[in-house]
């Protein structure tokens, strides 16, 4: 590419079942463009129950789990590579503390807080390291040989 993003760091963000409700997506995007992140891959897809478990794998012992897995199933999202200076750090910041409720209080700008509703339906996802991020981008976003489970799209 000529503008030199090659250099420039990806995160995964998820637009979770209850952020494409109205006109969240809207002002999801609206924050990811005004805060400086490209968009450099996206696709909407609904996961079925075996590539939601697989994904949230790390939480698989959790009490949460199983309630997390139906709800992450329960509607399409819209998966999403960023990118961008910091591209981890600075989505983790945009969009705020995973408690949307409590993000309402402590960071009201956050998207969480504008978009989200709960612990749970929390209406995005971002990867909480760079090697997170890498994990989290191939798993959706596979190299077209190795025969991928779910379409990639062509760059935006
Ligand atoms: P986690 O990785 O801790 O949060 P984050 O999304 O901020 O990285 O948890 C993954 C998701 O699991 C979280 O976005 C919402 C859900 N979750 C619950 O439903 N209940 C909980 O108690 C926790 C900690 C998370
Ligand atoms: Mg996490």
């Amino acid at each position: 590419r000529s503008d030199g993003s090659a250099e420039k760091e990806k995160t995964l963000a998820i637009i979770k079942p209850d952020g494409l409700y109205d006109n969240c997506t809207d002002k999801i995007k609206n924050a990811i463009f005004d805060s400086g992140f490209r968009i450099v891959k996206e696709m909407l897809i609904q996961l079925d129950e075996e590539a939601a478990v697989s994904f949230y794998a790390e939480h698989s012992s959790r009490s949460f789990f199983s309630s997390l897995v139906k709800y992450m199933t329960s509607g399409p999202v819209l998966i999403m590579v960023l990118e961008k200076e910091n591209a981890v750090a600075d989505w983790r910041a945009l969009i705020g503390p995973t408690d949307a409720s409590k993000a309402k209080i402590t960071h009201p700008n956050s998207i969480r807080a504008i978009c989200g509703l709960d612990l749970q339906k929390n209406c995005v996802h971002g990867s909480d390291s760079p090697q997170s991020a890498q994990r989290e981008i191939s798993f959706f976003f596979k190299e077209k040989s190795s025969g991928s489970a779910v379409t990639e799209h062509d760059e935006l």
